[in-house]
């Protein structure tokens, strides 16, 4: 039987549905019943309980071959990186209590780095605490910027008829859509072919701009001159604020676009086959072309 966390969310929904149409056990931990019901009707055991708290994740982990963990965004945090801890101690000491064999862990691109990378230095300090644990096999899957993150400018698009971010025009990001980072760890969470501590990069299907990509959303959009946007990293503070998002929040992120900009955040492997993801930009643009739509 396998938990996994996150379950409603962009990865861990696919996990779930895959793992059950295989035919095994899963639980299923999110803090709402109601928006948990798709899964359990799917035949998931449902789990209501919070990522923070340690006792509750010991008894969801007890007795599991394998889970799949993430620290969740928390957008509201006036501490992201102690809500960060928080969760990632919770989650390592429930690991460890269960006594749980093997662990996939959803980090990012640039969790090697400790400082300067806004959100991804608390997956940094997640990778170091459960490499610390003795007995848990760990895989930590590091994936790049999500194409889903690209929702965040339905808004803008709408209201102002451009995309934009602080992301410079002219740096090729590579993007992934979620499905794919879903698909690699369903095949790693039944195969449970990792041993030890190991981390693998996941790029998107190429290298994209965000003028390019902003072409390719607007085509599927109906708007193929849809322009593309640098923005200072104050008006983006003041956007994501404006967005509800916590001043701590906004400037996190900040942290890590100012990063991407200058070239810290990136991958650390040449891509090749091993890394490299099936879902192109024009599929995405589909997708977002229907929450665009809806
Ligand atoms: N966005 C990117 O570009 C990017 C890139 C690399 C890595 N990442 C990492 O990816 C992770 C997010 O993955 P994702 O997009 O698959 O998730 P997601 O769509 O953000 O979903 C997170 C899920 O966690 C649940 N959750 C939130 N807080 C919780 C809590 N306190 N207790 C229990 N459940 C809680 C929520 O379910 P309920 O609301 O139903 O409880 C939600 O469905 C983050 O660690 C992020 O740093 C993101």
């Amino acid at each position: 039987m396998y938990t996994i966390t996150g379950a409603t969310g962009n990865t861990g929904k696919k996990i779930a549905e895959a793992l059950i149409a295989k035919g095994q056990g899963v639980r299923v931990i999110g803090r709402s019943a109601e928006r948990l019901r798709p899964l359990a009707d799917k035949g998931a055991e449902p789990f209501i309980g919070s990522l923070e708290d340690a006792s509750a994740l010991t008894r969801a982990f007890t007795g599991m071959k394998a889970v799949y963990v993430m620290i969740p965004p928390n957008y509201q945090a006036e501490n992201f990186r102690a809500y960060q801890n928080k969760v990632g101690e919770a989650l390592s000491t429930a690991i460890a209590a269960a006594q749980v064999p093997y662990v996939v862990n959803l980090s990012s691109l640039g969790a090697h780095l400790p400082e300067k990378t806004g959100p991804i230095k608390g997956l940094y300090a997640m990778e170091q605490r459960l490499n610390k644990l003795d007995r848990a096999h760990v895989l930590h899957l590091r994936p790049t910027y999500f194409m889903e993150n690209l929702f965040w400018s339905i808004h803008l698009i709408k209201t102002m008829g451009m995309n934009g971010s602080p992301l410079r025009g002219d740096l090729p990001i590579p993007m992934i859509a979620t499905k794919d980072i879903a698909a690699e760890a369903i095949e790693r969470l039944l195969r449970l072919d990792f041993a030890g501590k190991s981390t693998k990069e996941l790029l998107g299907q190429r290298d994209l701009t965000m003028p390019e990509t902003t072409r390719i959303l607007g085509k599927a959009i109906g708007k193929p001159d849809l322009p593309y946007a640098q923005f200072s990293y104050e008006d983006a503070e003041k956007a994501m604020v404006g967005m509800g998002l916590s001043i701590d929040m906004a400037r996190s992120f900040n942290e890590m676009y100012r990063a991407f900009n200058e070239g810290t955040l990136k991958p650390t492997e040449a891509r090749s086959e091993r890394n490299t993801t099936p879902t192109s930009i024009e599929e995405f643009s589909q997708v977002f072309a229907a929450a665009y739509k809806s």
